[in-house]
């Protein structure tokens, strides 16, 4: 029996829980069939915890998190908290947990399953074979940069100002680990920004090209400004390998690069903090959001929730033939022609959030068999 892994699971709002609960069942799974067994904890963040607690998330849920091997996290969010003031936002629960345990790289693998090719809105033929990795910055920019904030004007005007900020080290770190990546894949990075109109931007090129040059010669860099990559995205994703890019471009891109899958509901993310020889922590989490518009119906994709576990057995465990087992799973299902309404297809079989789940455990019977 492998030593006990502490797990902190936070459903969050929305479909969070919806998604989650399907992802608990594979843990439980693992547990009987994979010999690996997982201390679970789990808290509430977001608008839950706003609603039990009076905050979205607690300094005691922050420290639990820092205790954790790894954290899975579902999505918070939903418009019931979109009148709270920033300082009581639900999203300050994801914003927070980045910030205070330093997870700066934000990974966004976009893969189109074979099953999924024509699911996309984009022709098959261009998006077909697609495997492309965003790594985000997000810890930094104008997510968190000063001054920020709403002022009133003497003329009794108002002004909102955020303001995007990078310091070489951010930039460096961020690269680094997207070097890193490449290496293990075709060995090709394309760092995006605004190089053009933006001092954060030209900052952020001279930093990465630099650190190419001292410490990555073998990986071939290029740089897009982030206006070029949406488009060139969309024209022919297939050219990019790994993407570095800032926590703002980075959210917007990756949202852009999950519809090359077929839908929002099937990236996963894993944001790593540190070195991995520090004991690296780790937070995995779909890139969706709670999805206010779909809750409560029982027909949000849990695929996204489920590799986001995967990568969290991969980067986090080296478990990388379970996580494998998953993927495959995963993949089979939606070869076997079921479907939730968001990746639905003629000739499919349209299931829900649970039957889903139902599909992916019968699977992983059938595979560990
Ligand atoms: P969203 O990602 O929640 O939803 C966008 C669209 O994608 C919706 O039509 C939704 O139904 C669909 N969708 C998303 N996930 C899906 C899934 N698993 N299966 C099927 N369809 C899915 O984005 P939004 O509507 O802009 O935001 C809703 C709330 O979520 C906001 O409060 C936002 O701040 C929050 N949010 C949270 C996170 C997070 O917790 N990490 C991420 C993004 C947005
Ligand atoms: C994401 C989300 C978050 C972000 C929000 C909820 C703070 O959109 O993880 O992509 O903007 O980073
Ligand atoms: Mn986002």
């Amino acid at each position: 029996m492998a030593s006990n892994k502490r797990l902190l699971v936070l459903p969050g709002d929305g479909i969070g829980p919806e998604v989650m609960g399907e992802v608990r069942r594979v843990i439980d799974w693992m547990d009987r069939r994979r010999s690996v067994s997982f201390d679970v904890a789990e808290d509430l963040v977001g608008g839950a915890a706003i609603e039990a607690r009076g905050t979205p998330i607690t300094e005691a849920t922050v420290a639990r998190a820092m205790d954790a091997d790894a954290v899975l996290f579902g999505a918070v969010g939903g418009p019931q908290w979109d009148k709270l003031g920033f300082d009581m936002r639900p999203e300050l629960a994801i914003l927070t947990l980045r910030r205070e345990l330093g997870l700066f790289a934000n990974l966004r693998p976009a893969i189109v399953f074979d099953a999924l090719v024509s699911a996309s809105t984009l022709k098959p033929e261009v998006v077909q074979g697609l495997d492309l990795m965003i790594v985000r910055e997000s810890t930094g920019g104008i997510y968190f940069g000063e001054p920020r904030g709403i002022e009133t004007m003497p003329d009794g005007s108002r002004r909102g100002v955020n303001t995007e900020v990078y310091a070489t080290h951010e930039i460096e770190r961020v690269a680094r680990v997207a070097f890193e990546l490449a290496r293990k894949r075709q060995s090709r990075v394309c760092s995006v920004e605004k190089a053009n109109v933006m001092e954060s931007g030209l900052l952020w090129r001279q930093t990465v090209t630099a650190l190419q040059a001292r410490a990555y010669p073998d990986v071939a860099l290029s740089h897009m400004y982030a206006d070029n990559c949406a488009m060139q995205l969309v024209r022919n994703p297939r050219q990019f390998d790994v993407i570095v890019t800032t926590n703002l471009f980075g959210d917007l891109l990756s949202d852009l690069a999950s519809m090359l899958t077929g839908s929002l509901g099937m990236l996963p993310s894993a944001t790593l903090g540190g070195a991995e020889a520090e004991g690296r922590r780790a937070l995995y989490e779909p890139i969706h959001g709670s999805a206010p518009d779909i809750a409560g119906q029982g027909v949000a994709n849990p695929l996204a929730q489920m590799l986001s576990f995967a990568m969290l057995l991969r980067y986090s465990f080296g478990l990388e033939a379970d996580a494998a087992l998953i993927e495959r799973a995963c993949a089979d299902v939606l070869g076997a022609g079921l479907r939730t309404p968001d990746v639905m297809a003629p000739g499919c079989t349209r299931v829900g959030t649970t039957a889903m789940g139902d599909a992916v455990l019968r699977r992983l019977d059938e595979l560990a068999a």
